[in-house]
């Protein structure tokens, strides 16, 4: 399947798919404490998104049982929910949430401290947000697709982090992934010319420590292989002519 151009229509729907999983994330943001299940995080930001008419398009996707991936301190991404996981104070959580509305899907991750968290890992958190607005800086019509990998990783492994690279960002419209891959780390080419109306999900996954990671048993769960911490971040962006415009991100975060 080739790169898609979405037409007006369609990006009006992926923009009403993003704007409703902002409001999901921003409400499992104040929902996060500790004391807590990753479980119960599951359940409530699958209410969210069936309150919002939408479809959670994780659950059952290649038979991941979960509508919110919760991924802990050395969880990287794709923690399952369970009820035995209990927040506790100084942990940091990546959630990753997607929903379809009308057919359209949005993606989106954040990683939250529940409670206090330490200066080390409040770093982790914003520079692996800012690396994600260092590599939109090229997300526009007439740059190509690698110099928004080759931003973030530069950006990263400036504060000495490891840049996840197995797994990457990806297109996204009437499926969840689309071509093209979006990488966080520098490529051998340019990668594809970026066209106005081109649709990706852009998502840093950053670790304190090593860059390499393991796949646990449930083979979903992955986890940083030195047990760093991780950090997670993602939206849904349209390219444009001018500056991308954020599905998933319209307002600030916190
Ligand atoms: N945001 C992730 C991705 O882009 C979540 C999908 S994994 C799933 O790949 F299996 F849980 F759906
Ligand atoms: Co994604």
């Amino acid at each position: 399947m080739a790169v898609t151009i979405k037409t007006e229509h369609e990006i009006e729907l992926m923009r009403e798919s993003g704007h409703k999983l902002e409001e999901v994330h921003n409400a499992l943001r104040d929902f996060i404490r500790p004391g807590i299940s990753t479980k119960e995080i599951d359940e409530y930001g699958e209410q969210l998104i069936r309150e919002r008419g939408g479809i959670p398009n994780f659950l059952n996707y290649n038979g991941y049982p979960a509508s919110i991936c919760v991924s802990v301190n050395d969880e990287v991404v794709h923690g399952i929910p369970t009820r035995k996981h209990i927040l506790k104070e100084g942990d940091i959580v990546s959630l990753d949430a997607g929903l379809i509305w009308k057919g359209y899907h949005s993606d989106a991750a954040r990683t939250w401290g529940v409670g206090k968290i330490s200066p080390e890992a409040q770093k982790l958190i914003d520079v692996t947000r800012q690396s994600f607005f260092e590599g939109i800086k090229f997300a526009k019509a007439g740059h190509h697709l690698h110099e928004i990998s080759r931003r973030i990783g530069a950006y990263a492994e400036s504060f000495g982090y490891g840049v996840v690279e197995e797994l990457v960002g990806h297109g996204i419209g009437t499926h969840l992934h689309e071509e093209p891959q979006v990488p966080n780390f520098a490529q051998k080419g340019r990668g594809i010319l970026l066209e106005p109306g081109m649709t990706i999900a852009i998502e840093p996954m950053i670790d304190i420590g090593t860059k390499d990671v393991k796949w646990m048993d449930d083979n979903w769960t992955v986890k940083t292989a030195d047990g760093s911490l991780s950090a997670h971040y993602e939206n849904t962006v349209l390219i444009t002519d001018g500056e991308p415009e954020l599905f998933t991100c319209t307002k600030e975060e916190k």
